[in-house]
C-alpha cells in the first residue's frame, strides 16, 4: 500500500466517520455557569491568544491531515486558501509521504504558496529522524512543528508500526535539533497528564492533547482490515475535555482537538485552559461538501460567535475564559473524581474563596475575577 493510497482512505473513511457521528461527545458535559450580569460590550473583545511565546490573531486552526497524493494536494491548497482568508493557523497532514518520495512535494509546498504570510506548521512522526525534520520544516517554511503520537492508529493499521520505546527519545532529538517551537499532539486518542508531563521533559513546547470524540483512527484503521477484528479499538482513549481537565496543571501550554463542534465547544476547550483550539474531520467535511467559500465562512462565522461569547461571558480575551465558572457533568465528572480533579473550584473559580476573616459575604471580597466586577460595575 503506497503512502498516497493511504492518505486518500483516510480521507474517505474519515468523511463516511462524519456522516455517520451520532454529534454527541464529552464536550457536551462541560456548561458554563449563566452570570447574568457578567457581560461585557463587543469592542471590548479580542481574539488574541497566546501561549509557549506564540501570538496568533484568534484561537482556532486547521488541524493536520492531509498531502502527500494528488487528490489530497488539491484539499491542502483549498484549506490553505481559507486559512489566508480568515488569518488562522493551519498544520500540513504527516510529511512522512515526501520523506520516501519527494517527487510529491508540491503537495505540501502548496501550504506555503497559498498563504505567504500565515503561520503554518509542519507534521511528523515520532520516528522521523532530526533532519527529515528540519527537511519538513524548510519545504513550507514552518513556523512550528508538529510530532503526531498515535499508537492507537498503529496497532490496528495493517501495515503499522509495532515498536513505540523510540518515541520520546525521538521527539527530544528532535526537539534539540530544530529552531521552532515543537508541539506534540495526538491523533484523537487524547494525551494524558503522565504523556503531558513527559512532554514537557522532552523539550516540547506545547502539547495538543487531540482527544476522543471526533475523527476515531482505531476505526478508521479497522475499516482498512480485511476482516475488521479490532473493532474493540473503537472510541478508545479520552476525550478532549478529559484531557484538557487532567493536564490542566502540568505547567506545559496546552492546545485543544478532537470532536469540536461549534463555537461552543472552541468557548469551551479555550475555558479548560487551552490556548487555541484545532478542528480537522469537520473542516474537512464543509471543505469537501461547499468548498472553500462553505469553509471560509464556517470558519468565519465559528469567530464571530466566539467573540459573541466571550462578551456575553465577560471574557475579554480567550484567556479571560479561565475564569469562568464551569460545570461538569456524567461520566466526565466521574473521571475527574478518579483523577483527583476538583471540579468545585472549576464551579466557582470566578468569585475568591470564602475566607473567615473577609469583610463582605462569600464573592464580595477584594480580589474577584473578571465576571464579578463586570456584575458589581467596577473596570480594571
Ligand atoms: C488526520 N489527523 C492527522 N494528524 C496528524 O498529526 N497527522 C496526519 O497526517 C493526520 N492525518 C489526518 C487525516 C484526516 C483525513 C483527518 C480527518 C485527521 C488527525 C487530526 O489532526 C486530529 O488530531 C484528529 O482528526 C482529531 O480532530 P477532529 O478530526 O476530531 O477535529
Amino acid at each position: 500500500m503506497s503512502s498516497a493510497q493511504r492518505k486518500d482512505d483516510h480521507v474517505r473513511l474519515a468523511m463516511e466517520q462524519q456522516h455517520a457521528h451520532s454529534g454527541r461527545n464529552q464536550f457536551d458535559e462541560v456548561s458554563f455557569v449563566h452570570h447574568a450580569l457578567a457581560g461585557i460590550d463587543r469592542p471590548d473583545v479580542s481574539l488574541r491568544t497566546a501561549f509557549a511565546g506564540l501570538s496568533w490573531q484568534a484561537p482556532l486552526y486547521i488541524n493536520a491531515m492531509t498531502g502527500g497524493s494528488v487528490k489530497t494536494g488539491a484539499i491542502n491548497r483549498d484549506l490553505a486558501i481559507a486559512a489566508r482568508e480568515t488569518g488562522v493557523a493551519i498544520a500540513s497532514g504527516s510529511m512522512h509521504a515526501y520523506f520516501k518520495d519527494p517527487s510529491c512535494a508540491d503537495t505540501f509546498r502548496v501550504l506555503r504558496t497559498e498563504n505567504p504570510d500565515g503561520f503554518v506548521m509542519a507534521n511528523v512522526n515520532a520516528t522521523a529522524s532530526a533532519d527529515n525534520a528540519r527537511r519538513a520544516i524548510d519545504l513550507i517554511r514552518a513556523d512550528a512543528l508538529q510530532i503526531h503520537l498515535n499508537t492507537a492508529q498503529e496497532t490496528p493499521m495493517p501495515e503499522g508500526d509495532r515498536s513505540f520505546a523510540s518515541w520520546g527519545p525521538q521527539i527530544a532529538r528532535i526537539a534539540a535539533a530544530v529552531d521552532v517551537p515543537v508541539i506534540v499532539k495526538e491523533v484523537g486518542n487524547g494525551l494524558s497528564r503522565q504523556t503531558v508531563l513527559a512532554l514537557a521533559g522532552l523539550g516540547a513546547a506545547a502539547a495538543d492533547v487531540s482527544g476522543r470524540g471526533g475523527t476515531d483512527f482505531a476505526r478508521i484503521e479497522n475499516g482498512r482490515r480485511e476482516l475488521a477484528d479490532y473493532a474493540y479499538l473503537h472510541d478508545w482513549g479520552q476525550s478532549t475535555a478529559a484531557c484538557l481537565l487532567d493536564a490542566q496543571d502540568t505547567g506545559l501550554p496546552l492546545l485543544a482537538s478532537g470532536g469540536v463542534r461549534s463555537p461552543l465547544d472552541v468557548a469551551r476547550a479555550l475555558a479548560l485552559g487551552a490556548g487555541a483550539v484545532g478542528s480537522s474531520g469537520g473542516f474537512l467535511r464543509t471543505l469537501l461538501d461547499g468548498g472553500v467559500p462553505a469553509l471560509v465562512a464556517k470558519i468565519s462565522t465559528w469567530l464571530d460567535q466566539l467573540a459573541a461569547l466571550q462578551t456575553m461571558l465577560g471574557a475579554r480575551t480567550p484567556a479571560d475564559l479561565t475564569r469562568c465558572d464551569l460545570l461538569i457533568h456524567g461520566p466526565l465528572r466521574s473521571f475527574c473524581a478518579d483523577r483527583g480533579i476538583d471540579t468545585h473550584r472549576l464551579a466557582q473559580r470566578s468569585s475568591p474563596s470564602p475566607s473567615p476573616n473577609s469583610g463582605p459575604g462569600p464573592g464580595l471580597s477584594s480580589g474577584s475575577g473578571d465576571a464579578l466586577h463586570q456584575m458589581t460595575g467596577s473596570t480594571r
